[in-house]
């Protein structure tokens, strides 16, 4: 494997301009305007599988958007590795606070990236780390070094929830049936010091709307004497958190898993600087749940937040009006043992229960998903955890994340296979934000340590 460094060095211009070339497509999942794009991103993905040396690839069509699927079965009674990723990406806005245009990558400088960063839609998220994988394979087989079987599951709609990924893995068990998942789809604590995620928390995501009077009214003639939907909403938000910002919504916690002090005061040997996590996000201090410190406030423990919140006039200048509605689009971050269909009937009852008279409240669930986590004793992550050491020179730490895959817990439903998280992203790349990047050195670096990974699985499984 000592060639794999080489030949990074002497393909990366090539590597980081096919990684360009994919993220220019903006393949918005969310926003059917894109709709095409989408498409022929599947396409190009498609085209470069095949390049990189799939004997079979195919595009899978779903109720929604296509699933590229790929494979390389060098031997049956040699292991598989189901490698998936998704091309899909998140809406760019606001574009306004866009450095660069969000779908015309450009390689920049940063204080944590010295050597450069793509800047584009998708860079980290996942079009780069997926893409990683895809230039593993490249190598592997050029260099002959593939010591097992593989299969690619590359989906559009993730960022959207997943649903005909579900549909199409609950009809192909046989097809994608695997020794190890491997995504790289999360990230690492920094370009130091790497990580393996073993935890994701679930969803729960509701959209509400509260109603008032049954049109907009003046108000003046009207303030005071109806409920106002908007006041009444802004008020039963803030009454879903109390004092010690503890959820309050009955039965929320019921299922929860509380962690040993012990697997605290692990979680805590993290390396961690507050003070830098305040400098970065500009604040002047952190906020949240009493009696736990950020990394549990942020991967395991559940939380509510309101994602957007609109209703009434807000054009320019002013205009006097009660609207007749409101509206909040609501995520629960889940933590392990809760259900989330449980937690989005849960909170629809209190929603409901804490409707003044005077509004009718209607809540819609969106999507939702388990959260996961993954022992660290098991052969992949040993694996893992050996391709990093080698790479990075020194060994990685167990994370757990506060992000959201909720198709790994229906793989291990339906594949009954463990996933292993090997994310090469920083929390600063600014996924789902505007000036989304992805590190040179971490494209480069996952692109080196993924066919180590394979040696290892291999290896441990004899
Ligand atoms: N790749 C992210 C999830 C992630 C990022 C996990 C970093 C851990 C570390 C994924 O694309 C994502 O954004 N998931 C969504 C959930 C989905 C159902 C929309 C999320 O977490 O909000
Ligand atoms: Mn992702
Ligand atoms: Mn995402």
């Amino acid at each position: 494997m000592e060639n794999i460094k080489a030949y990074v060095q002497e393909h990366k211009e090539r590597f980081i301009n096919e990684l360009i070339e994919l993220l220019k497509i903006p393949s918005v999942s969310a926003d059917t305007a894109y709709s095409h794009d989408v498409f022929e991103t599947a396409d190009t993905v498609k085209a470069s599988l095949e390049k990189a040396g799939c004997d079979f690839v195919e595009i899978c069509d779903t109720p929604g958007y296509p699933i590229v699927y790929g494979e390389k079965i060098i031997d049956p009674n040699l292991p598989t590795v189901l490698v998936y990723g998704h091309y899909d990406v998140q809406p760019p806005d606001p574009m306004e606070l866009w450095t660069s245009p969000p779908f015309e990558p450009v390689i920049k400088k940063t204080d944590i990236h010295p050597e450069g960063a793509i800047f584009a839609r998708g860079a980290c998220d996942d079009k780069g780390q997926m893409y990683m994988h895809v230039k593993a394979l490249e190598y592997m087989v050029q260099s002959n070094t593939l010591p097992c079987n593989v299969k690619f599951m590359i989906e559009g709609e993730e960022e959207i929830g997943s649903k005909s990924l579900s549909w199409f893995v609950e009809r192909n068990q046989e097809k994608l049936k695997n020794d190890v998942i491997l995504i790289s789809d999360t990230g690492m604590i920094s370009n130091q010091q790497p990580s393996i995620t073993t935890g994701l928390r679930g969803l729960s995501y509701v959209e509400v709307e509260v109603t008032g009077p049954n049109r907009d009214l003046h108000s003046g003639l009207y303030g005071g004497a109806v409920a106002n939907p908007i006041n009444v909403l802004a008020k039963m938000i803030a009454s879903l958190h109390d004092e010690n910002n503890h959820i309050t919504i009955p039965g929320f916690y019921d299922n929860v898993e509380e962690l040993s002090l012990e697997e605290r005061a692990e979680m805590a040997k993290a390396p961690f600087s507050l003070e830098k996590y305040k400098n970065a996000l500009q604040l002047n201090d952190v906020y949240g749940e009493k009696g736990y410190v950020t990394n549990e406030r942020n991967s395991i423990r559940p939380t509510l937040d309101v994602n957007g919140i609109w209703g009434g006039y807000t054009g320019e200048g002013a205009k006097t009006v009660i609207a007749s509605k409101a509206f909040a689009k609501i995520s629960m971050r889940l933590v392990p043992n809760q259900d989330w269909e449980e937690i989005t009937e849960l909170f629809t009852k209190h929603f409901n229960s804490i409707a003044p008279a005077g509004v009718t409240v209607l809540v819609k669930p969106h999507h939702g998903g388990q959260g996961y986590v993954t022992p660290i004793d098991s052969i992949g992550y040993k694996a893992a955890n050996m391709a990093y050491a080698e790479t990075f020179g020194v060994p990685a730490i167990p994370v757990r994340s506060g992000g959201s895959i909720p198709i790994v817990a229906l793989f291990e439903k339906e594949l009954k296979s463990k996933t292993i998280l090997m994310g090469f992203g920083l929390d600063s790349d600014a996924i789902h934000s505007p000036n989304e990047h992805f590190g040179i050195f971490n494209y480069l670096k996952g692109i080196e340590t993924i066919p180590l990974f394979y040696k290892y699985f291999v290896e441990l499984s004899k």
